[in-house]
């Protein structure tokens, strides 16, 4: 088995350009967009930060700016509320801010792929295993899903992938993984393949986008062969590794929702899940759901 080292860092891709999100995205990062009062990109990062991740990479892109000032103080607001004594706003702020030093933007400067935009986080990642989040994808459940592939982690050291089920006429649009025991939580992936014609897929395991790397995955990557879409795909690396010995692949099932936030209707359906949930506005919004319904 291959050693396992304490998974320190996070990558966040937030280069890509929200086309399915427009005209919403066209000034605005997707990513920015709020689920409730957090943009997504917040919620994701609150999930890293739960499972233990200390340093934060953010692989951005031209007018993505914005996220580098959200990750910061910022000075005037935090005075005025300072000022008029709402410590609680205030304390909330500082609280999801990361700690000076704790973050790393580099820029992808071409729209070349996931494979591609997680390979300009090499230098910062380093020769170390590290997790990588899309953040279009937020994870809902009991247990914050990279703090439960950490946990898995420890076991199995290599590299660990979310999965989830989706239905058979979905499988072409993700990643799929077969695996050994697709009813256990935790299995080794024998196959990966990404976006898998209609009737092809291995299984109904979709890649939910959550994942723990080794650092061998990066002279992979380096090797900018273009898979599905032409594009440089983060899977084609994976299914590499995964056939390099000693470098074994397992999955972890995740079994709260997902919610796809680059897409109009995951947004929607997010905003609607994650407000409820709160105490200070979830029985108002049931009752004006029921109501509108
Ligand atoms: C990417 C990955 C794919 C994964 C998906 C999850 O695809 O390449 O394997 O299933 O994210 O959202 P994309 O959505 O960027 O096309």
């Amino acid at each position: 088995m291959t050693k396992i080292k304490r998974i320190r860092k996070a990558v966040f891709p937030v280069a890509g350009l929200g086309t399915r999100f427009l005209p919403a995205t066209k000034a605005v990062p997707k990513e920015m967009l709020t689920v409730v009062d957090k943009p997504v990109i917040q919620h994701v990062v609150n999930e890293a930060r739960a499972a233990g991740i200390e340093h934060f990479i953010f692989v951005t892109g031209r007018g993505k700016a914005v996220i580098e000032d959200h990750f910061d103080h910022q000075f005037e607001l935090e005075a005025t509320l300072s000022g008029k004594k709402k410590t609680r706003e205030l304390d909330e702020l500082l609280a999801e801010l990361p700690e000076a030093g704790c973050t790393s933007f580099t820029r992808q400067q071409a729209p070349r792929g996931l494979g591609h935009a997680v390979w300009c986080a090499r230098d910062i990642v380093g020769d170390e295993p590290f997790a990588l989040l899309l953040p279009d994808m937020l994870h809902h459940g009991a247990k914050p899903c990279l703090a439960e592939m950490i946990e898995a982690y420890e076991t199995t050291g290599g590299n660990v992938i979310a999965v989830a089920p989706v239905p058979d006429n979905q499988t072409h649009q993700y990643g799929i993984a077969g695996v050994e025991d697709a009813k256990a939580k935790v299995s080794r992936i024998t196959s990966m393949v990404e976006k898998p014609p209609k009737g092809t897929a291995p299984s109904n395991l979709h890649i939910t986008g959550r994942y723990v790397l080794e650092p061998e995955i990066f002279p992979l990557l380096g090797r900018h062969e273009a898979g599905a879409g032409g594009e440089i795909q983060l899977t084609d690396a994976m299914i590499a590794l995964n056939n390099a010995p000693g470098h074994a692949f397992h999955a972890v099932r995740f079994d709260g929702d997902i919610y796809d936030c680059g897409s109009k209707i995951g947004f929607l359906l997010a905003n609607v899940a994650y407000g409820l949930e709160r105490d200070d506005l979830g029985p108002q919004l049931r009752a004006a759901i029921k109501d509108m319904l």
